[in-house]
């Protein structure tokens, strides 16, 4: 377990993997000092997902801490908060019967050239059964790996698209159920480009797995056979209890997770009760 005391100005309590921590002793209503906001990013890169419980944001002050993370990412395909531009709300109603949104292992909008580094989401409204978001630690699954198979995908690129979600022909353009949170399939979703298989996160140095089912379709120079076995291999691989942190909401709670080594998947079980979340993203880097 990493040392409580190497931070200064928060208290910071890591899971016993070192992946996902808590993050306590500050108040994220006001700007945070330099010296403490360098705390929470060193703790984020350290821990991938890390959580402030207790803290009761209004909007203003989600916009303002995601920006003193970074630039706003940009989130395409789903409508954003009236007067919002860059606040999601993902709300889902108690009789609603579509699929909760996110619930396919991914990374956020990896299908970009430079996908955002950080997601924040802030917990409205938690219902009493269900809900939660799991995360998966995408270096200790890299580091997991033989040296031999870690020599093998090293060199590779996988090919990443919206397509499977958001494309003319995606899941999203079939659904015939309500749903709250407003969807805009497109034909530019069809699009893939892309990224190294395995990304060095650009602060710890650490190698992480960067496919998900929701998004990664192919491997470059593989055929869709070769593509497909590697694949099945990595996600299956992936998503062992071992590497997983299960987060569990509680009411005025901010989550950020870095999607430079982590992929999540937000679960449902809680028909019949509303779900209210905002989140924001943090623009990043093309990874490398
Ligand atoms: C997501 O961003 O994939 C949604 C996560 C959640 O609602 O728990």
């Amino acid at each position: 377990m990493d040392a409580v005391l190497d931070y200064r100005t928060i208290a910071v309590a890591p899971r016993p993997s070192g992946f996902g921590a808590e993050i306590t002793g500050l108040d994220l209503t006001r700007p945070l000092p330099a010296d403490v906001l360098a705390e929470v990013k060193a703790a984020w890169a350290r821990h991938g997902v890390v959580a402030f419980p207790d803290q009761p944001l209004e909007l203003d002050v989600l916009e303002a801490f995601t920006l003193s993370m970074g630039g706003f990412g940009h989130d395409p395909y789903i409508k954003p908060m009236a007067g919002r531009p860059n606040v999601l709300e993902l709300r889902r109603e108690p009789d609603e019967k579509a699929t909760n949104f996110g619930a396919g292992w991914h990374s956020d909008w990896s299908f970009q050239a430079a996908p955002p580094a950080a997601t924040l989401l802030h917990s409205k409204v938690v219902p009493p059964v269900g809900g939660d978001t799991l995360f998966v630690d995408a270096c200790r699954a890299y580091e997991a790996l033989s040296p031999a198979m870690q020599r093998m995908l090293d060199p590779l690129r996988a090919i990443h698209s919206a397509r499977q979600a958001y494309g003319s022909k995606g899941v999203f353009s079939r659904e015939t159920e309500k749903r709250t949170l407003q969807i805009v399939v497109s034909e530019e979703a069809d699009a893939a480009l892309t990224h190294p298989l395995v990304r060095t996160h650009p602060v710890t140095g650490r190698k992480a797995l960067y496919v998900s089912p929701v998004y990664t379709v192919g491997i470059e120079d593989l055929t869709p056979e070769e593509a497909r076995a590697i694949l099945g291999f990595l996600f299956a691989h992936l998503t062992q209890e071992e590497f997983i942190y299960r987060h569990k909401w509680r009411e005025q709670m901010l989550l950020m997770w870095d999607n430079r080594c982590t992929m999540h998947f937000a679960e449902g079980g809680y028909d019949g009760h509303l779900r209210l979340m905002h989140r924001t993203t943090v623009a990043g880097e093309v990874p490398v």
